[in-house]
């Protein structure tokens, strides 16, 4: 017997676009019907609106050798002046490009004006170290305007950026460095996170330590003049960019260019290069950045708060929003520094009105409580975007009710490192959304459900997520293993009937298509749960714990069972307040039958522990690879990329109380 996903999860609630909102957006239904008649004329028309390119293109897609497509192959464009001279020579030179918010209260802003002048510094600082177009640049820095000047500035030069996350340790950034032979690191001394200075400099020089790598010199930006170690190798950024020529033609290069290289773990082995190109990659990030959050570059005041180092800053902070003329925000620190208001703090200032975050923020927010952002001015929002992991109805519902007034549309965007742009995702103007779904393809873009023999599930139905046509911003893709390439992603279908007109792009996620259609995503594959045979989704029971008024985060793992394969554990966060008013053991039994009534007896929890913290790597993931060595009783794995490595001690001790 199996159960029926669609058992497990009921959403009647629907929020359409107010009217005034509707009648303002510029998308518009025919989107949708224009990219189904022919999706590959759709992005064509896309690629000639939304850039500007020195040689027209007259190919659109090539897939004669899938699984490497090439989109636009004969144009030719600069992604950089794209990105800023065009829009300076569009007149809109004075606009704002950046308002940059330092974590202890410093700020600048740069206009289009400004930011293409620095970036035209900077690409002649490269360009007189030797740099050339093709080549790799290690990017390693805090969230400073700097970093949105580096990658511009490689792009500019044709050259292929590769960011790594200042989170990364020396072992991370050199595995990277080699694995691209990058010929310059652009770094900085420091930065600034949770209201301390973190170093950047002492991890380059341990990574270049040995002196046999390929990189020939470092840039060093100084942002916080703590002291550094300084090498033959090193050159000040200021110092060079004093000296630097602010004319730079911006040349045009193949669409098909590499534009950067990405790095993301896999389910197993050293971490993905996941290389991407220019063309098809600017295209699909200046549409969906454009009609997913409504854009009106005139008026709006856009943030993202994703750092640069993830896909997310690269598409949309730097990409898509500066491709389509936006003012953002940019801010360096962590959310409640120097205090819990710092977020809505900054949205008052600056009258942001497009915020695009994560579930993993919001529920932390929700954990604080409503009355810290009650006490800022949120008025501005008029779109909120969620972003990295499913987002449970319940956090969805505090984000419009507490952050968007009760008004506000909410776009819960699927996509991926890989993907490169958003791929599923509902349009703030025009979609009726649902708290919790993802809901459609964006127009353009083709996804399925599969089940393993590749066959369609069928609306009410769960199985795994495809991508079953090329699209624009797929990456070309990983660095330097074309064939780990095809296994991990194009593999999983090959010789299936669904696989029979082409090959199928296997994204390594559960998905449950609901009765109109609307897709839910159940979380990785990896974190799927099979229990007596009978499928779970870690992260629906997780929404049914966080649905509960006792609980602030849950966290779910399937752990090895001996009679049923696999049984479900719960880590579960509580609510301060209420840890007082009941005893460990209530709780416990109060949580197990509320998920056995809201989901079904299958889906209780064999067991819940009850802990202070759950473990999130920097970027706000929870590592459930961790949470389920625990629950098996091993010793826990590798915790090298959590935020904080002591956690898992105290989950440990506290699973034994
Ligand atoms: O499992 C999906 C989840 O994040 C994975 C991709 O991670 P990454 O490459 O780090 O990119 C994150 C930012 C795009 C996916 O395979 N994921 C991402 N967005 C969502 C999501 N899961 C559910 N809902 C989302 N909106």
């Amino acid at each position: 017997m199996t159960v029926k996903i669609d058992t497990l999860l009921h959403e009647s609630r629907r929020f359409a676009p107010t009217p005034e909102f509707a009648a303002q957006t510029a998308a518009t239904p025919h989107l949708y019907t224009d990219a189904q008649k022919d999706p590959a004329t759709f992005w064509a028309d896309q690629a000639r609106n939304l850039l500007h390119w020195h040689k027209p293109f007259t190919k659109t897609l090539d897939w004669t050798n899938p699984p490497f497509a090439k989109w636009f192959e004969d144009g030719e464009l600069n992604v950089a002046f794209n990105c800023l001279d065009r829009h300076v020579l569009a007149g809109n030179g004075d606009r704002v490009a950046l308002y940059f918010e330092g974590e202890p209260g410093d700020s600048r802003s740069y206009t289009y004006a400004e930011l293409t002048t620095e970036v035209k510094k900077a690409a002649n600082v490269l360009l007189g170290l030797g740099v050339t177009a093709g080549d790799r640049v290690a990017v390693y820095l805090p969230m400073i305007p700097e970093a949105v000047i580096s990658m511009l500035a490689v792009a500019r030069i044709g050259a292929v950026h590769s960011v790594i996350f200042g989170g990364f340790s020396a072992e991370s950034l050199r595995s990277r460095i080699d694995d691209a032979n990058a010929v310059l690191v652009i770094t900085a001394d420091g930065g600034y996170r949770k209201g301390k200075i973190s170093a950047l400099k002492p991890a380059v020089d341990a990574a270049l330590q040995t002196n046999d790598s390929s990189v020939r010199n470092v840039l060093v930006v100084k942002r916080t003049g703590q002291d550094v170690q300084w090498n033959d190798r090193d050159i000040w950024w200021s110092d060079a960019m004093e000296t630097a020529s602010p004319e730079h033609e911006a040349k045009a290069f193949p669409a098909e260019n590499p534009l950067f290289i990405l790095y993301t773990s896999g389910t197993t082995g050293a971490p993905k290069g996941i290389l991407h190109t220019s063309g098809g990659y600017l295209t699909q990030n200046a549409f969906t950045h454009q009609n997913v959050f409504d854009l009106k570059p005139e008026t709006d005041v856009y943030w993202c708060t994703a750092d640069v180092g993830w896909i997310t800053g690269h598409s949309y902070v730097v990409y898509g929003p500066l491709a389509n003329g936006a003012t953002q925000v940019l801010y360096e620190g962590t959310p409640d520094s120097p205090h819990t208001g710092r977020w809505w703090e900054i949205i008052e200032k600056y009258k942001v009105s497009i915020l695009y975050t994560a579930p993993t923020a919001i529920r932390t927010f929700m954990k604080l409580g409503r009355q810290i952002p009650q006490k800022f001015d949120l008025s501005s929002l008029r779109v909120l975007g969620s972003v990295g992991e499913p987002i449970n109805p319940e956090a969805w519902m505090w984000y419009r009710e507490v952050i968007g007034s009760n008004l506000t549309p909410i776009v819960d965007t699927w996509w991926q490192t890989e993907t490169g742009s958003i791929m599923v995702s509902a349009l703030a103007g025009l979609t009726e959304t649902k708290p919790g779904a993802a809901q459609v393809p964006v127009p353009g873009i083709t996804i399925d459900v599969l089940d393993d023999d590749g066959q369609h599930v069928g609306h009410g139905n769960g199985g795994l997520l495809v991508v079953t046509q090329p699209w624009p911003a797929m990456l070309r893709g990983i660095w330097g293993d074309p064939e780990r390439f095809k296994e991990t992603y194009w593999d999983k279908f090959e010789g299936t009937s669904g696989a029979k007109d082409g090959p199928l792009y296997f994204a390594g996620d559960g998905a449950r298509l609901d009765h109109d259609g609307d897709i839910w995503l159940l979380g990785r594959v990896d974190d799927v749960m099979n229990v007596s045979g009978h499928r779970l989704s870690t992260a629906e029971i997780e929404s049914s714990l966080v649905a509960h008024s006792l609980t602030a985060e849950a966290a779910v793992v399937g752990a090895a069972d001996e009679t049923t394969g696999q049984a479900v554990v719960a880590f579960v966060v509580i609510k301060f307040s209420q840890a007082e008013i009941a005893s460990h053991e209530d709780i416990v039994g109060i949580l197990r039958a509320h998920v056995a009534q809201q989901i079904g007896a299958i889906a209780r929890p064999r067991d819940i522990y009850i802990v202070d913290e759950l473990p999130k790597t920097r970027s706000g993931k929870i590592m459930r690879r961790l949470l389920r060595d625990a629950a098996e009783g091993r010793d826990v794995g590798d915790v090298t990329t959590l935020a904080d490595t002591m956690v898992m001690n105290t989950i440990t001790a506290q699973m034994k109380k």
